[in-house]
């Protein structure tokens, strides 16, 4: 922990101008400073920085803060990594609060490792570049490759000689820690004492972290692997973590905010080559499936994924395996498939940097879109495949969870439909009760395969299961319903002197919401309505007030439940499915009149039990009343009721 007086410090000394001066070309307006706006891609400056108010902001894309939210933003650092990156600037010297003796040791030995890494990275570079055996084995392969020494270079890229202990030696004589220097991965012991090098004859791939420091390296055999593995790797440590790691970050991250777009492919020599042919927004795997931190990675810097992977590598099922996470974080994932045995390293050397480009653009192929094809296709004609086919779409769609991609959603649920040639109302069914099931039991995760889907007429789940997903009482259930109908159909004409949205408003008149929160959003409605203002669902997702964005958002995402849950018996009746408009509002409407009716009567009930004989007398005559609406109304609803 950074003590508060060290802050204060860097406070006192920050300077704005200076500061965002150092990424921005800032020219003096008057009081303030103008410039091009570094988060979004803008021409005319509308960039501004206030040196007395210490504060930014851009009239563009409306980014705005003050010299440490604009280094966190900018570097894409957490805030105390921007203080200590402000506090290197302006040589204030950091006092910390006590750290844990335990935590001290971590980061002894973590700035230990990157110390050795620095040295083996220079190392290797000079064995590449300044060695006889570095040029006639490693540079000889590297250039055989197509590899040029200016990215060679770049990716500090680099050769270990084949003899026995070369590096260990050089790192022994510059007295690193015998202790650590295993740990690495760089060299083991042998015979107790004796340390060896690990990656003899092995082209090295230092692997950078975000802000540019080795933490690690992959090491290739040179030509083809016989007995040995391709690539030997770092072993998990302090710094090599290998679940946070996408290789080529650092040297990614610029094009990638640019260009807002992640490409992701397998390989080290497919990040190289590429960067090579000039496309620098690129990061690699490793080849396993993506992990939650690798794809918050990635999020910081866009929303859009698309990875590139070899047609027929195993790789591409890894990679599937981790996607509906990225589903979940809000990432777009596209995926292009790079045919006949080739990967992105030899194809873009073989076609060259603008028609692999066209390539992806034209083959960029939606995740869920592809997966259902690929599934579909494997399926063939086998029913129980196809099934269970089914519910995996219907789940890696109920992934999608983020209220502002509900259209997203929806898009998907049509498409899927489509391609499966199965009911589009039977999909967004499924999709809705994964989400609720998802809701209910979040820590159980239900695979595809244990839901049956049957058909069609199964559709409806069971109402048991629905009554225990709704946290809402059957009263508010009624008045959702009312207002799904109203947000639904609302504007459109119920005949020739009246719209929808007059009719329920005055069929309900006689029975009031309850609800606080749902006389909220029929209010707004109404309100709205009368104004003229024509009100749908998105005039209620920009209001301030977040339980009605939220109850509008539900009733939008869980239509089929509002709709399908009617209490399904009414005196013994059943209600068959509701499939047109007409329907729709006539059971809304009455249920909704029945339900209250029946609070009406429940208390008409208490009362008379306790009235004087008079008022019995009357109550009895309002008990009559009501009979007599309520066999109105289930002769209405006689029409949508089978026996
Ligand atoms: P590839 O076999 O596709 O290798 O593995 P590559 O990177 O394309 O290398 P070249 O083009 O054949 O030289 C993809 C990635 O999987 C990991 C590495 O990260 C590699 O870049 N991998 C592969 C290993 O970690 N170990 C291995 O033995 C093989
Ligand atoms: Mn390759």
């Amino acid at each position: 922990m950074i003590t508060p007086s060290t802050i204060e410090q860097i406070k006192n000394r920050l300077d704005i101008i200076d500061v965002v001066g150092e990424f921005v070309k800032l020219k003096k307006r008057g009081t303030n400073y103008l410039g091009n706006c570094p988060f979004h891609n803008e021409k005319t400056p509308s960039f501004t920085v206030s040196p007395t108010k210490e504060l930014y902001k851009c009239f563009g894309c409306g980014k705005s803060g003050n010299t440490i939210t604009f280094v966190m933003e900018h570097e894409k650092i957490s805030y105390v990594d921007a203080l200590r990156w402000l506090a290197a600037r302006y040589n204030i010297e950091i006092e910390e609060t006590q750290v844990s003796e335990q935590q001290k040791q971590q980061f002894q030995i973590a700035d230990s490792l990157f110390v050795i890494n620095s040295f083996a990275t220079k190392f290797f570079d000079n064995q590449l570049f300044n060695t006889e055996d570095g040029q006639a084995i490693g540079m000889s392969y590297l250039k055989e490759r197509g590899f040029r020494e200016e990215i060679l270079k770049k990716f500090q890229i680099g050769y270990n000689p084949q003899s026995r202990d070369t590096l260990a030696k050089a790192l022994i004589s510059n007295q690193f820690n015998k202790e650590l220097l295993p740990r690495t991965g760089l060299v083991t012991v042998r015979n107790e004492t004796e340390l060896v090098d690990n990656y003899r004859g092995r082209i090295i791939f230092p692997i950078h972290n975000i802000s540019g420091k080795v933490i690690g390296f992959g090491a290739r055999v040179i030509g083809k692997a016989i007995n040995a593995p391709k690539y030997i790797n770092t072993p998990e440590n302090e710094l090599y973590v290998k679940s946070r790691i996408l290789y080529g970050s650092y040297f990614a991250r610029t094009a990638i905010d640019k260009q807002d777009e992640c490409l992701l492919v397998e390989g080290y020599t497919d990040v190289v080559s590429l960067h090579q042919a000039g496309i620098e927004n690129v990061v690699a795997s490793g080849g396993t499936s993506l992990t939650i931190d690798q794809l918050k990675l990635v999020k910081k810097y866009t929303n859009n994924l698309t990875i590139i992977y070899d047609g027929d590598s195993a790789g591409v099922k890894a990679a599937l395996r981790g996607l509906d996470m990225a589903l979940e974080e809000g990432l777009n994932v596209r995926l292009v498939l790079i045919p006949d045995n080739e990967d992105p390293d030899s194809y873009v050397n073989r076609v060259g940097a603008t028609a692999f480009q066209q390539f992806i653009k034209d083959n960029k192929k939606d995740f869920i879109i592809f997966q259902l094809e690929v599934m579909l296709k494997d399926a063939g004609n086998d029913i129980n495949q196809k099934n269970i086919l089914v519910n995996h779409v219907a789940e890696t769609i109920s992934k999608i969870n983020k209220a502002e991609d509900f259209i997203k959603q929806q898009a998907y649920i049509k498409q899927c439909a489509a391609i499966l040639k199965i009911d589009e109302g039977g999909l967004i069914n499924l999709v809705n009760k994964l989400k609720r099931d998802k809701v209910v039991k979040d820590e159980k995760k239900t695979t595809a395969a244990e839901i049956s889907y049957q058909n069609e007429a199964d559709q409806y789940p069971p109402e048991q299961q629905e009554e225990q997903t709704l946290f809402i009482s059957p009263d508010e259930k009624h008045e959702r319903n009312i207002l799904r109908v109203l947000l639904e159909y609302g504007l459109n004409p119920y005949d020739e002197t009246q719209s929808i949205a007059d009719h329920i408003f005055s069929e309900i008149k006689p029975f009031p919401f309850e609800s606080p929160e749902m006389i909220k959003v029929l209010e707004m409605y109404r309100s709205q309505y009368e104004q003229g203002l024509r009100p749908s669902t998105k005039s209620f997702l920009y209001t301030e007030d977040q339980t009605i964005r939220d109850l509008v958002i539900n009733i939008t995402l869980f239509p089929y439940e509002l709709s399908s849950n009617w209490d399904k018996m009414y005196e013994g009746k059943t209600i068959t499915k509701v499939d047109t408009m007409d329907n729709d509002i006539l059971m809304s409407v009455n249920y909704y009149k029945l339900k209250k009716l029946k609070k009406m009567f429940d208390q008409n009930q208490a009362d008379m039990e306790v009235a004087s004989f008079d008022n019995q007398l009357l109550l009895l005559r309002i008990h009559i009343e009501l009979k007599e609406v309520e066999r109105e109304i289930t002769k209405k609803l006689g029409t949508v009721i089978l026996k």
